[in-house]
């Protein structure tokens, strides 16, 4: 193409990057404890914005990362083919039907490239995860959100009903982030029996680990034989793994295909591969640790409650503060006192479970600031 050297007859300028950004929020990271103990003048801050496990690496990460570096003048495998044998073993299933990824969000992300053209849709219940609608948008896909219950669940009979011919994908975050909820078994039954067969339903179970509501189904368990389902699991949370980045999808080995085809090269990287296999040996640790988690979430929502009486259960590993346009405020009480939590404005406030002492902490400032 030449362009006309007469101004009034050149195309208008449409800018370097999509316009459709523009109007895309950013996704929002924890903030430093760092920066905030600096800024306050304390020795250290309280950071319970990420939903991450606060005991530390699992034993031997540590020294199976630091033994991988050796190599990281060449490329990883890019089969990721000892890493997916060890959770083909681990979670029953063949391992034709894993994928890994840099973190369980660029799976979600793949999944919407291997599924969407533009204008299609992706359905999902909102508030959830903020990636989603982030994913959604950059895939050039349609969001379609489906407003949470009163009670901060997801409506699933209003999903099911707001699937058209154009949903390519529903994501389903049990339990969701942010409100901490759980879809039961009967219910989650009814939706998936409910959806087409060519709609693929993607189960975000990030919290699994800390699920103890017998009802609360295991995806695995309960719907991997269903060729439209996908499970997505994460090494972030329950163990400990959230800075080196790998997450991994259980999928019909068509879709598990398509994934691995759409992922970027060698994302799962030789630092990833190696600290997966280290922690996944380290099971019984990661179950004494949810334990405490759970211990401190049950003693958390119960303190919460006396000042705020509608906190839902949870069945992860954070807490819910439904303070809708009071959430902003309260944040800041929080960092005001070196405590970082996570507002959403006009909806409410997660806070992640952190030791016995940063529970403590926040709970005394929660009493001030509620
Ligand atoms: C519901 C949900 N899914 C996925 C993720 C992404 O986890 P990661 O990309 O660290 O595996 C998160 C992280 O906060 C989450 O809350």
């Amino acid at each position: 193409m030449t362009r006309s050297s007469d101004p009034e007859q050149r195309p208008r300028r449409l800018g370097l990057t999509r316009a459709d950004l523009d109007a895309l929020p950013n996704y929002v990271p924890g903030r430093s404890p760092a920066d905030l103990a600096r800024e306050l003048g304390l020795t250290e801050a309280i950071k319970l914005a990420s939903n991450e496990v606060p005991y530390g690496p699992l034993p031997g990460v540590v020294e199976a990362v630091a033994q991988a570096v050796a190599g990281v003048h060449r490329y990883p495998d890019m089969g990721v083919v000892a890493l997916r044998a060890t959770l083909a073993a681990r979670y029953g299933v063949a391992a034709d039907r894993i994928a890994t990824g840099c973190g369980s969000v660029a799976l979600a992300e793949h999944l919407a490239r291997a599924t969407c053209l533009p204008g299609d849709e992706i359905l999902y219940s909102w508030r959830s995860f903020e990636a989603y609608p982030i994913i959604a948008a950059t895939t050039g896909a349609t969001s379609v959100r489906v407003p949470n219950t009163a009670d901060h669940g997801h409506d699933l009979a209003a999903m099911a009903a707001a699937v058209t011919d154009r949903t390519r994908m529903i994501l389903v975050c049990n339990p969701n982030n942010p409100t901490g909820t759980s879809l039961r078994r009967p219910e989650l039954d009814r939706f998936l029996a409910a959806v087409p067969d060519d709609v693929l339903v993607v189960l975000d179970e990030a919290y699994r680990e800390f699920v103890t509501d017998p009802d609360v189904p295991d995806g695995l368990e309960a719907y991997a034989d269903r060729p439209n389902v996908v499970v997505l699991r994460t090494l972030s949370k329950a163990w400990g793994l959230a800075g080196l980045r790998i997450g991994f999808l259980v999928a019909h080995p068509e879709v598990a295909a398509a994934v691995r085809k759409v992922v970027t090269p060698f994302s799962t990287s030789l630092a990833a591969q190696a600290g997966a296999l280290a922690a996944l040996a380290q099971e019984e640790e990661v179950r004494r640790r949810c334990a405490l988690v759970v211990a401190e979430r049950e003693r958390v929502t119960e303190a919460l409650r006396k000042l705020l009486p509608d906190v839902p259960e949870s069945q992860a590993n954070f807490v819910w503060l439904p303070l809708g346009d009071r959430a902003a405020a309260f944040s800041a009480a929080c960092e005001a006192r070196g405590v970082i939590v996570r507002p959403f404005q006009g909806d409410g406030v997660r806070v992640t479970i952190g030791t016995a002492e940063e529970n403590d902490a926040f709970l005394s400032v929660a009493e001030t600031a509620l």
